[in-house]
């Protein structure tokens, strides 16, 4: 509210789960939203509550972070691979990995093209977790663990995840012109800057 009463664009941060992920091309934008869980639907009111706030923003739904701080997926997976030589990871839901720096750039490129409206960003292409999983240790030269594909249900988590995510960036490449890399170059420069680091891990 203070940002509309003084005009100013407020960027807000959502997420591909506010899809049901029972498709099979990027979604769109503009597509019907069907959150399958409470972190999703929450998100979707929250997209939709600042709509109704202000006109001056932008909702960028991204999917699957890793950065430099804070605990993520690549991080887990590493620190997994230091105590135990296999390890289960579902290959039934596929998503785009993006790294945290790239989405950092993309924001700079929406605001600097003065955007509008709601866009979808992560780096390119997709993969599953599982997918996901043996590139983060293949790259790490980790070549000691075992990484064994499971099926969502054998986890027996409390919420359900969308099985398929991705979303489309034809909106984003659009209005900026530029593309976004693909998830395995993000994952290599997140582990290059992260090295020094992972060296006092291992
Ligand atoms: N992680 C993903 O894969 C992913 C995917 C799609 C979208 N997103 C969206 O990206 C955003 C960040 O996600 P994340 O995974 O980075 O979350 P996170 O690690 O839980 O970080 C959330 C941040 O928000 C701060 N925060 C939480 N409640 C707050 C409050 N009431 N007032 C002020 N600050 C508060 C936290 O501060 P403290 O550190 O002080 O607690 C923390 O710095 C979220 O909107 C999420 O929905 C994330």
């Amino acid at each position: 509210m203070a940002c509309h009463r003084k005009n100013i664009r407020i960027i807000h941060f959502s997420t591909d789960y506010v899809f049901n992920g029972t498709g099979s091309a990027p979604y769109k934008e503009d597509d019907d939203c069907d959150p399958i869980n409470t972190y999703g639907a929450s998100k979707l009111a929250g997209e939709r509550y600042l709509q109704t706030l202000a006109q001056n923003y932008i909702i960028i739904r991204t999917a699957w972070l890793y950065g430099v701080n804070g605990k993520n997926f690549v991080r887990t997976i590493l620190e997994k691979a230091k105590t135990t030589p296999r390890l289960t990871v579902v290959d039934d839901q596929l998503g785009s990995p993006t790294h945290t720096k790239d989405l950092a750039a993309a924001v700079d490129l929406l605001i600097e093209k003065n955007a509008q409206g709601i866009f979808h960003v992560t780096n390119r292409g997709s993969c599953s977790w599982y997918q996901f999983a043996v590139k983060i240790l293949q790259e790490a030269g980790i070549d000691d663990v075992e990484v064994s594909p499971i099926k969502s249900d054998q986890l027996a988590r409390q919420a359900k995840r969308p099985a398929y995510s991705v979303l489309s960036m034809q909106k984003f490449i659009q209005t900026t012109g530029k593309a976004m890399q693909p998830w395995q170059l993000g994952l290599q420069d997140y582990l290059e800057s992260v090295k020094a680091r992972l060296h006092t891990l291992t």
